[in-house]
């Protein structure tokens, strides 16, 4: 079951209850024995490595990936860290208090990984939360909560998601992860934007995030490898994101501001390759994905989940394949994804087909060849689709035609595009534009203050919750459920409730 090839590296001597308060170096020095003291590298760090938190994402039924990223110091240019690899040593535990060890191993930090952490521990059982935790020298991360899915094709009677994206971090708090942590969720499907990748002025450019001060070389637009990795980090270092990352796993997607703004479409040389290039690996060493590491601008994001007899989740990549937007022909997705989606439609015979994706398939009142031969394919195959979408900075919730413009042809499935964590700042947004959105009459709602959306599936219907923050602009806002919404199973069409 563990991939450990350093066993007890969290030193069973010591009661286990100290190692969770964090215990003071000195006193851990004391109590280790001298083998797993040389082993760790115990007193090599001059500090706390654990600034941009612990995360796990990408469950599968028997296992999850654990990450993590030392920094002892994430504002130098350097993080603070040396360029040699680093021991990390990782648990799962039945318990909080990790007295029950179920695995544990020990793994590396490596540089040119940015020392980023990505370990799999296997044979997990499915269906069910552990807890699990890092050590890096003498010092320990904090307790993260993650969980397996239930195996494929096993009776699942509730699986509930979050979906969320766009959390641009000079724009606003991340008030909106501080109530995904409390939400009694399985899994969060992150839609793209996780970062903004442009020049960051002085800052009078992210007053929401005083007293804090980015040295200059953080600030420029991300051109290459080195300057993600700066955004990354000082997006990382925000408090709200990491408690919801160490109390969910996450499923992640990207959108275009991992790359550049509105980018598509295959990136093969010259300096947009390097931007690409460096793009895609920091994403990567950032993540909590099993995807493997990118080489080039080749990675293949798009990919799918079963959560037993109740649901398929299909991820789509928006971005990279995207060589025409209203081809009769060429696809929007790219041939090879578009294909892959609809030859996959029902493909465990879930209740549930779910399409996670970081932009929509074509605009809410046009046409688009794309998503038409999409959305015929569910048709035909008798399907309900549930679409979940980031992109917008709007929440709109509507019904998913046939044959968009044409209100009167049948409705396919629902699409709830989430609003942003906090990008475009605190809304409510303009009335004009929300009122333009529900001129059509397959539009049910429109809501553009900041938040997320909660979907809880069970084999008969589906419910889902507008969540919003106040504002973002300043700590402390009040969260509040704006809006619920259900799909009755075998009956499509969202009704306002
Ligand atoms: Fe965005």
């Amino acid at each position: 079951m563990s991939t450990s090839d350093s066993s007890s590296s969290f030193g069973s001597p010591i009661p286990r209850r100290t190692l969770l308060a964090g215990a003071a170096a000195g006193s851990l020095l004391a109590a280790l024995p001298a083998g797993v003291a040389s082993a760790g590298g115990i007193g090599s760090f001059g500090g706390y490595p654990f600034t941009l938190g612990i995360a796990s994402g990408d469950p599968d039924s028997t296992s999850v990936v654990l990450w993590t990223r030392l920094a002892l110091k994430p504002l130098d240019a350097d993080f603070g860290m040396e360029p040699r690899k680093y021991p990390v040593h990782w648990q799962v535990a039945d318990d909080e208090r990790f007295e029950k060890i179920v695995c544990e191993g020990t793994t590396f930090a490596l540089p040119e990984n940015n020392h980023s952490v990505h370990v799999i521990p296997q044979g997990l059982e499915p269906d069910r939360w552990y807890f699990y935790r890092f050590r890096a020298g003498s010092e320990l991360s904090p307790v993260g909560r993650t969980r397996t899915l239930p195996a494929p094709g096993a009776p699942t009677s509730k699986f509930t998601v979050i979906h969320a994206s766009c959390q641009n971090w000079r724009e606003g708090l991340y008030t909106a992860w501080r109530d995904v942590a409390k939400e009694p969720v399985d899994l969060v499907l992150f839609l793209g934007d996780y970062i903004y990748e442009g020049t960051i002025g002085d800052p009078s450019s992210y007053k929401p995030r005083a007293p804090m001060v980015l040295p200059d070389y953080m600030r420029a637009a991300c051109m290459e490898l080195q300057n993600y990795r700066y955004r990354y980090t000082f997006y990382k270092m925000d408090p709200d994101l990491q408690t919801a990352h160490a109390a969910v796993p996450f499923v992640p997607i990207w959108d275009d501001h991992e790359v550049a703004n509105d980018y598509k479409g295959a990136v093969e040389t010259g300096s947009r390759h390097t931007r690409a290039a460096g793009a895609y690996q920091a994403w990567w060493e950032n993540m909590p994905t099993r995807l493997a590491k990118p080489t080039g601008t080749s990675m293949k994001v798009y990919r799918r989940f079963p959560v037993g007899d109740l649901l398929q989740i299909d991820m789509l990549d928006s971005r990279q394949y995207r060589t025409a937007d209203n081809d009769p022909v060429i696809s929007r997705l790219g041939n090879e994804q578009e294909a892959w989606l609809i030859d996959g439609i029902n493909k465990y015979g879930a209740r549930w087909n779910v399409v996670a994706q970081g932009q929509q398939l074509g605009n809410i009142p046009s046409a688009s060849p794309t998503r038409d031969r999409i959305y015929g394919a569910y048709y035909e195959r008798g399907v309900q689709p549930v679409f979940l979408t980031g992109d917008m900075h709007w929440t709109i919730v509507l019904d998913a035609l046939l044959q968009v413009p044409n209100a009167a042809s049948p409705i396919v499935g629902t699409e709830f595009i989430a609003t942003s964590i906090t990008s475009t700042g605190d809304g409510p947004g303009s009335a004009g534009t929300k009122n333009n959105w529900l001129k059509n009459p397959w539009v049910k709602y429109v809501d553009g203050l900041r938040g997320y959306i909660k979907s809880e599936f069970t084999p008969t219907g589906m419910t889902a919750v507008q969540h919003d923050v106040q504002y973002v602009s300043r700590p402390g806002a009040p969260g509040f459920d704006a809006q619920k919404f259900f799909i009755e199973h075998g009956r499509a069409g969202v009704q306002l409730i």
